[in-house]
């Protein structure tokens, strides 16, 4: 009885003939509008709670987002911005596309086609997925053992085998480096079976000459190759 009555207070001073009292004063909905209906004005513990932890979660997007260089951080695969960058309409969306079927996505094509911009928009979307990403120019990945301290591994090379997703951008263009960890982190990559993005200059033979069969076959096999043309297509 007692819990039927506090259930409709109105009712129930309506029925003695009283004016009801504006509830409004008594019980208040929580501010984030899930319904709850409190005693205090404000949000409610679980609302608190959800909004911590989409505060959290859009905090380490950011700081996800920042690996990617500021100049490829806006491209994503519905951005306009890159329609004018990327001429190559159709090489764009089969890349974009790549990682739900292949594991390394190889980016070709000459200079200025839209490789690294391509690279910046798959890489951010998988971020946006919840994935952890890291974007590393092969020229680090090539000189970072060599500036780094002996015995032990830079944190660049570290992440390049941590995180879920990679770019090797601009494979390649680095020296020819004793020390390079390039060739061991496709190798990591490849046995860990963790997704890989690298964008090249060089053409598919050339890859397999430099770096030897191994990493040839590591990044081209199965790979999801698309050579972006500078024309433009639809
Ligand atoms: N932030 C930006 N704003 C405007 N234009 C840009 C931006 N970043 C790149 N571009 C332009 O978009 C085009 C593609 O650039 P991108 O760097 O993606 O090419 P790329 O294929 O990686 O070239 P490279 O072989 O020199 O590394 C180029 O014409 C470039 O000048
Ligand atoms: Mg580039
Ligand atoms: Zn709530």
């Amino acid at each position: 009885m007692t819990a039927r009555i506090l259930d409709n207070p109105t009712a129930l001073f309506g029925s003695m003939g009283l004016t009801p009292p504006d509830l409004s004063l008594w019980i208040h909905p929580c501010t984030a509008g899930c319904g709850e209906q409190m005693q205090r004005p404000g949000i409610c513990g679980d609302c608190l709670v959800k909004e911590r932890l989409e505060k959290e979660r859009i905090e380490g997007m950011r700081k996800r987002l920042e690996t990617i260089p500021a100049q490829y951080r806006d491209a994503r695969p519905d951005a306009a911005c890159v329609r004018e960058r990327v001429y190559d309409a159709r090489g764009f969306d089969q890349a974009c596309t790549a990682l739900s079927r292949h594991r390394v996505l190889v980016l070709l094509g000459p200079p200025g086609a839209g490789k690294s911009t391509t690279a910046g928009a798959v890489l951010a979307a998988q971020a946006e997925a919840g994935r952890s990403i890291a974007w590393i120019p092969a020229l680090r990945l090539a000189v970072a053992r060599s500036e780094g301290r002996l015995g032990s591994e830079p944190d660049e090379i570290r992440a390049a085998i941590r995180a879920q997703v990679i770019v090797i951008d601009d494979l390649g263009q680095e020296g020819l480096n004793p020390t390079s960890a390039v060739v061991d982190v496709v190798h990591a990559r490849h046995d860990s079976q963790k997704p890989l993005i690298v964008t090249s200059g060089l053409d598919r033979r050339d890859l397999g000459t430099r770096y030897g069969g191994g990493v040839g076959r590591r990044l081209l096999e199965g790979a999801c190759v698309v050579e972006l043309t500078c024309r433009r297509s639809t």
